[in-house]
């Protein structure tokens, strides 16, 4: 664990019985009380933008609300913030991705400008993703790549994502899976890109408390103890703090 005793999960899917995560409360509280206890402090829920189209946000908020009454009374000491993971596919998608963005119908990262997308997953080319993500530049956000580790994409290719100003999520499981010849590809890729600094921000993408628990510790010791301090850091709390508002 870091010296700052404080790590900031951007992906979560948490909140109760919205998207593929949380069923139900009660595995909501289990996923908090495992994440506080791992040495997260602040922790971001971000459910699929699709149950977004499902729910008003307004009730969600309210929703969150309830939990955070629920953590103070466990004692349970976690800020906890709103986004969404947005999932892109297509050059229409985009267009419809920033105009409910506009219209604050998907939330960004805790009001900021900065907005988790996920890509398709089945082999998606840079040429389908430059142009969209330039489409989010020129509507003022700032696209984070949640798992940048997982598409297929080169390093030569992420490394021009990242030229043109996104900016990185790495899934911190991703550090170790290595059963099966495409776990070990990503493998590779997840240290490669803590290796070269490609990293802005960590999560654990948890969805539930046994397949993708909310675990951290492994994986951060991990981290320190084979990169850079300072750069280890800025990923696990720094950057967040600085570019996330969460102070
Ligand atoms: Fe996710």
């Amino acid at each position: 664990m870091n010296d700052m005793g404080s790590i900031v999960d951007i992906h979560t899917h948490i909140l109760p019985a919205l998207d593929d995560g949380a069923t139900d409360l009660e595995m909501t509280r289990q996923m908090l009380r495992m994440a506080y206890e791992e040495g997260v402090r602040y922790l971001f829920f971000t459910p699929h933008a699709d149950s977004y189209n499902y729910n008003k946000l307004s009730r969600i908020r309210k929703n969150m609300d309830a939990i955070r009454e629920w953590c103070r009374d466990q004692e349970i000491n976690l800020e906890l913030f709103l986004g969404a993971e947005i999932y892109y596919d297509s050059d229409e998608s985009i267009k419809a991705i920033i105009k409910k963005l506009k219209r604050e119908k998907y939330p960004t990262l805790n009001n900021t400008n900065l907005v988790l997308i996920e890509f398709y997953m089945g082999g998606i080319t840079l040429q389908e993703v430059i142009p969209a993500m330039e489409a989010l530049f020129e509507a003022g956000y700032i696209p984070v790549i949640a798992h940048v580790e997982r598409y297929g994409l080169t390093f030569e290719e992420l490394m021009e994502l990242k030229n043109i100003g996104c900016l990185f999520q790495l899934n911190l499981c991703d550090l170790f899976y290595e059963n099966t010849a495409w776990e070990n590809e990503m493998n590779q890729m997840a240290r490669r890109l803590v290796k070269e600094k490609m990293i802005d921000f960590v999560g654990t993408d948890a969805h539930d408390v046994e397949r993708r628990p909310a675990k951290v510790v492994e994986y951060v010791d991990y981290l320190y103890s084979n990169y850079d301090k300072e750069y280890i850091d800025d990923i696990c709390v720094g950057n967040a703090e600085r570019l996330l508002k969460l102070g």
